[in-house]
């Protein structure tokens, strides 16, 4: 199931707002829509959200072509700061604007229309990239696991939080082709439920075997002994190996410390933000306080009541036993082998 595809000069979304229940793409040719999209949740998960920015530069691009050159430019920025600025956690569509732009400015010289165009190819490259990305990052990951393993996960770093695959989920896939997983342990994930109606929703799809858990369930499956690793995704990992994740993911790393389980984070290297010293400078997604009074459409809490919604956490380095990465398994000391793989991909 395809979180995204681009067809005809329209983006299609799959609106994630509406599984497990429905399936239905969006059809998108106006760049403020994907912002609207991508506020809204219809795309979700960091190299997804990305990739769809990509795209959505490419809408921006085609829209203020007609326009002399300086206004093209003018409306171009003016896009990109929007599309930036759709949510603030996971830095893919600060690196998938950033990139574009560049691809952008190097066909500056040939005019608006050679722009739109390298734009088009370059956001299918991403596309592309991210699903071969993660294939690596499921292989390096999958032979992490012992046999018979029962995994826990949070959120939702599966097809649905990429362009197929999965980060986690990726590595879950490859272990379960290896036959390694014994049994999936997903957290609903409160208060959007991203573990219990998307994670559950893929993994069923494909005969992994999955089974729901509330959130607050699993120390307590953690202190049975039924669980031999946690594996999640990251929306950034500061420079020195700290991980912002789904709200939740701290706690998680925290138990697994208490219980000796190993605690890895599956992600592309364009999850990875060097600019960006520690975890404590991340900005932190906080969101509608609807979403903890309200489950769906129905009020769960009286009138009145204050609630806080940060969307994301932030894991401390010192708490994760490894970042699995398209270009291999980074070890602590987190910061200085994070900065050892990026150079070494700058190299070739
Ligand atoms: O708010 P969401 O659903 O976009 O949050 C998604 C997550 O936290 C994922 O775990 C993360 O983006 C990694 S996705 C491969």
């Amino acid at each position: 199931m395809k979180p995204l595809y681009w067809e005809e000069g329209a983006l299609y979304l799959l609106d994630q707002t509406l599984l497990p229940h429905k399936v239905h793409y969006l059809r998108l040719t106006d760049y403020r829509e994907v912002v609207t999209a991508i506020k809204r949740l219809s795309v979700r998960g960091a190299p997804a959200i990305g990739v769809a920015a990509a795209y959505a530069l490419v809408l921006a691009a085609r829209e203020a072509a007609s326009n002399p050159q300086q206004v093209f430019w003018d409306k171009l920025e003016e896009a990109a700061r929007d599309i930036e600025g759709s949510r603030p956690t996971a830095v893919n569509l600060q690196w998938a604007v950033r990139r574009q732009m560049k691809v952008a400015a190097c066909h500056r010289e040939k005019g608006p229309e050679a722009v739109v165009a390298a734009l088009e190819r370059e956001a299918q490259a991403m596309q592309e990239e991210d699903v071969r990305t993660n294939w690596a990052i499921g292989a390096y990951g999958a032979a992490l696991l012992p046999f018979r393993a029962r995994v826990l996960t949070h959120c939702n770093a599966g097809s649905l939080a990429t362009c197929g695959y999965g980060t986690a989920l990726g590595v879950i896939r490859a272990a379960h082709a290896a036959g390694k997983i014994a049994m999936v342990y997903a957290d609903e994930t409160r208060p959007l439920l991203q573990g219990a109606r998307l994670t559950t929703w893929e993994l069923l799809q494909e005969g992994i075997p999955v089974t729901l858990i509330t959130d607050s369930t699993a120390g307590y499956l953690m202190a049975r002994g039924e669980i031999d690793a946690v594996i999640v995704g990251a929306d950034r990992i500061a420079a020195n190996g700290d991980v912002a994740n789904k709200i939740g993911t701290y706690s998680l790393a925290v138990l697994a410390r208490h219980h000796r389980i190993p605690f890895y984070v599956a992600a592309p290297f364009s999850t990875v933000d060097l600019e960006t010293a520690t975890g404590e400078a991340i900005p932190i997604e906080e969101r509608g306080e609807e979403e903890v009074t309200h489950c769906g459409a129905v009020r769960i809490a009286p009138e009145g009541v204050k609630a806080r919604n940060f969307a994301f956490d932030v894991t401390p380095a010192e708490l994760i036993t490894a970042i699995i990465t398209e270009r291999g398994v980074v070890y602590p000391p987190l910061g200085e082998n994070l900065r050892l793989f990026a150079q070494h991909q700058r190299k070739e």
